[in-house]
């Protein structure tokens, strides 16, 4: 058995779960505020090193303007530095953060930068992202450094892109997890879950409990990981 060392989660269900209750959808936000300190304290006890959890996406922009609000208020609260502290975590975050109001781009990256000298899980909040912005991003980069003369297009690599995406120092994860129901991706990380273990469950995320987390874990370990190979070449390689 082996714990992932990088998962990524897809965070849904917040408004489903608060209309059920005949309660507003912020409820829900705030009930998932919860969940994201519960979750961060597992993965860290259990030896996860990196956690990247989907907070808001590019398209989210779209939804209604007093949940927007709400939404950028709750980031701020969810961002519990004593928690992060008493459990060693180091906040990263990315997307497109310059489209954040400044109250709140300030105040997380205060958090990024206090918890910098952090050794345990880093968690790294996807806040205004959405991969195809961070991949128009990259790209744009790129095109930049061949028109200065400094890279030739024949030696653009995989490596190129991965180096030049938000997400660069970071090892690609090996389990996705998305609550909440829907079995789709939500433009989140396309490029780095290309060998990722999915795993979708019904859960509304403020129900998600630890032992959701450890299910999701379990299900990772239950799978062979061939890489293109065949079975046979995986067991012999693994002996
Ligand atoms: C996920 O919950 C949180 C965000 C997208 C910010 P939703 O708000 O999408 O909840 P549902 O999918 O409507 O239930
Ligand atoms: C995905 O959830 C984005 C986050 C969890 C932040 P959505 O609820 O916005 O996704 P869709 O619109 O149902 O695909
Ligand atoms: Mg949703």
């Amino acid at each position: 058995m082996s714990t992932p060392q990088h998962i990524a989660i897809i965070m849904d269900g917040n408004g489903r779960w608060a209309k059920e209750r005949g309660m507003e959808r912020s409820s829900g936000h705030e009930a998932g505020v919860e969940t994201v300190h519960r979750i961060t304290e597992a993965a860290s006890q259990m030896g996860v090193r990196y956690l990247t959890l989907y907070a808001f996406s590019t398209e989210n922009w779209n939804r209604p303007e007093s949940e927007v609000a709400a939404l950028m208020s709750l980031i701020i609260s969810s961002m519990e530095e004593e928690l992060f502290m008493r459990n060693n975590v180091r906040l990263r975050l990315i997307g497109d953060i310059d489209r954040l109001p400044e109250a709140v781009r300030k105040s997380i990256l205060g958090t990024v930068e206090r918890t910098a000298g952090n050794t345990g899980l880093t968690v790294i909040i996807a806040l205004s992202y959405s991969s195809k912005w961070e991949l128009t991003e990259a790209m744009r980069a790129i095109a930049k450094r061949v028109q200065a003369g400094e890279l030739l297009p024949e030696t653009i690599s995989e490596a190129t892109i991965g180096e030049a995406l938000n997400t660069a120092e970071y090892p690609d994860p090996e389990l996705l997890i998305r609550t909440g129901g829907e079995v789709r991706l939500s433009n989140f990380l396309l490029w780095q879950t290309a060998y990722s273990e999915l795993y979708f469950c019904d859960t509304y995320w403020p129900d998600f409990q630890s032992s959701d987390l450890q299910a999701a874990i379990d299900y990772y370990n239950r799978k062979e990981r061939r890489f293109g190979l065949t079975s046979e070449q995986v067991t012999t390689t693994a002996q």
